[in-house]
Formats: C-alpha cells, structure tokens, sequence
C-alpha cells in the first residue's frame, strides 16, 4: 500500500540550539536532532549573536543531515522568526536550498507559534498511547509560551490562529531566571539550576515537617506591571507581568543580606524568586481563564519545563475544570520537531516561504 503520511523536515535556528527533526503528520517525531552552543555562550553570561550565527553555519549541514538520513522528506519548514537575525539567516537560506533541491514546498513558521505545538509530539514506537488530543478537536484554546525572549497569554479560538492578549512588558520568564542565576553566581542558563536548587529546599523543608502552604519564602514582589504602563502596550494590565522589579528586589536582598550567596540561605531565595515567578504566571493565566471558555491550556517554551510552575499550573487548571496540555521535557526547549509539526496544519494557510526575509520581530497570528 502506498504510504498516504506526510513527512516534513523543520529546521530551526532562532537562537543558540540548531535543530531539525523529520515529523509525521504533524505529531509522530520520527528524528529530531538539536545541537545546543550553549557551552559556547556560557562564558559571556547570555547568547553572542555572532557567535550563535558562526555556529550555526558551522553545525547546519550536520544537524540536517542526520535528520534526514532515511527519511522521505514532502516539505520543508523553517522558523523565521522572531529570533536573532544573523541566526534566523542561516536556517532560511539551508530551508531555502534544500526545498528547492528536493522539489518540495517550502513552509515559513513562528518560533513562538512553533512552542505552542510541542505538546502535540510524541514518538513512536513508545508514546503509543500518549494522552494529548489532536490539536484540530481542541476548541478554543489558551496557549502560555514561557521562554528566554517571550512570555505570551495568547487566545487560540481554533487551531493556527492567534491573538496575544497578554505578555511581559520586560524581561521574559527565562530571562528573569537567567538573570537571577548570573547574580548569584550560578552561571548561565540558570532556569534549571534554580528549579532544582528550589525543589531541594522545599522537599527539604517539607520532611522537616513544615507545611507545603506554609513555607518561609522571602516576599518578593509577584510580578505586577506598575499602575499605567500596560496602558501604554494596550493590553489589559491582569494580564501582563513585569519582572523588573522582582530582579531589582532580589538585587537589593542580596546587597542588604550578604549570605544570601551561600547555602542554607542561597535556596531559599532562588525557592522564593521562582515562587514569585510561578505565581506571577498563575496569577495572570487565572485571569486569562476567566475572560472566556477555554477547552484547555497549551504550555510550551523551555520555561514550561519548570517543575514549580508546572505544578501551580495544574492547580490552576484543576481549578478551571480543564487539561493542562504540556510537552514532553525534551520539547520543551528549542527543537524542529515543533516547527516541523506545526507546518503540517499550517500549510494550506501560509504562502509560499521562498520569498520570506527572516523577521526577528515577527508577531504571532501575524
Ligand atoms: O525555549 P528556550 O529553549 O529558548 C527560547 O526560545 O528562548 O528557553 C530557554 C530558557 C532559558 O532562559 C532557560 O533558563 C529556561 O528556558 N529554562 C528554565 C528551565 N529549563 C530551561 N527555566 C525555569 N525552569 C527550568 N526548569
């Protein structure tokens, strides 16, 4: 019998991971290949875009590769932004070559449109019964993308349509945790570092026989933009989150108590910055729930692998009587599965991606 599936190839480049994965039908990940530069950054405390660019060029052609090898490919699809420009270039031009040697279409794809469906892969053979519905029964959904550059509440009234109704009026998720972590000398990226130091402490202070409502966090502020600023963004200020001032009250904490860089005090204070975070996202999502009918929450982006914010999550969603849809930890991260599967749904509706620029602001539902 003729094989009727569709294979597409995404690539993805958008910032320091270069990545590509061959995905049936939009779900069933069949490859996925991701070569992550973050060593390469580490030493400057954040991405160099020069450097992701130079190491991108230097991985593609591997990375691509490898995720082709024996797979049929019907399409190619290809992050064009948002992202860093020097980085999203390469990824397009590789896309652009490799669709027009195979002869196949070309698909252009959000990066943060792309996080959103990574709750939807799974891999064969052992995810044979993987629970996440297919995304075209969802309804209207809410998506929450949580990354290094983003923090998104975005209606989703059926599935591939979008509208941001709420976001960071600074620093993302991922980035509010990167930049705790290079304060408190726990190096770059600090998101899991704190996740796990955090986990510890309370596990820790929960067989010391403290209650799980009842645990001694510093009161850091919970992420509320100040009175008028969201006017300006025009978005509904409870649905929008601001972290500097957390970053500025960790900084002041710090500077008043000097041992809060060392252990025992050091996890308590990453367990309270996080818990900040992770209520500053419940917070928000509570009220985006509360604006309409949602049939579930969509959770993507490399922060959804926060095992706290998971957690406070699934309250939420308990609470509002729907599933909380999130990835596997490895999609979680920057991955061509998600643009690859994406693509599938998307590629009646989008035109044709050989006459794309890369766009590093490209807005979502754009
Ligand atoms: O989605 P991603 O791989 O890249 C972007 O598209 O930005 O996200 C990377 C971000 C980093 O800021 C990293 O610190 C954060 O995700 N991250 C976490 C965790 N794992 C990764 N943040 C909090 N808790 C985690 N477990």
């Amino acid at each position: 019998m003729p094989d009727t599936k569709m294979n597409v190839l995404g690539i993805e480049t958008s910032c320091d991971e270069t990545a590509a994965a061959v995905v049936r039908d939009g779900r069933e990940v069949l490859t996925n290949v991701v070569y992550t530069q973050i060593p390469l950054h580490q030493p400057y405390g954040g991405v160099v875009p020069e450097i992701a660019s130079r190491a991108h060029v230097e991985k593609i052609a591997q990375v691509v590769g490898e995720a082709m090898k024996g797979q049929r490919v019907d399409a190619v699809a290809v992050t064009y932004g948002p992202g860093l420009s020097p980085a999203l270039i390469v990824g397009l031009n590789a896309a652009k070559g490799l669709a027009k040697s195979l002869g196949v279409p070309l698909i252009g794809i959000n990066h943060l449109e792309g996080h959103l469906h990574s709750p939807f892969l799974w891999d064969a053979p052992e995810d044979a019964t993987y629970a996440n519905p297919d995304p075209r029964d969802l309804g209207p959904a809410l998506g929450l993308a949580l990354s290094g550059g983003n923090t998104m509440w975005i209606d989703m009234p059926a599935y591939g349509r979008y509208e941001v109704i709420g976001e960071t009026l600074d620093d993302a998720a991922g980035e509010a945790f990167d930049k705790a972590a290079k304060l408190l000398g726990l190096g770059y990226p600090g998101g899991l570092k704190i996740d796990r130091l955090s986990q510890a402490w309370r596990e820790a202070q929960v067989a010391r026989g403290v209650r799980a409502s009842a645990l001694p966090f510093i009161p850091f502020p919970k992420g509320r933009p100040r009175d008028g600023v969201t006017a300006l963004a025009g978005l509904l200020a409870e649905l929008c989150v601001s972290f500097s001032g957390l970053k500025t009250a960790l900084l002041r904490f710090v500077q008043q108590h000097p041992e809060a860089r060392e252990e025992p005090e050091l996890s308590r204070v990453v367990a309270s910055y996080q818990e900040a975070i992770a209520q500053a996202v419940a917070d928000r999502t509570r009220a985006a729930l509360r604006r309409a009918r949602y049939g579930a929450l969509v959770f993507g982006g490399g922060v959804s692998l926060n095992s706290r914010i998971r957690a406070v999550l699934a309250d939420v969603c308990r609470e509002a009587g729907i599933p909380l849809l999130m990835a596997k930890p490895k999609y979680t991260g920057d991955n061509g599965a998600m643009i690859a599967g994406l693509a599938y749904y998307r590629r009646n509706h989008v035109a044709d991606a050989m006459a794309l620029d890369a766009n590093p602001c490209l807005e979502v539902g754009a």
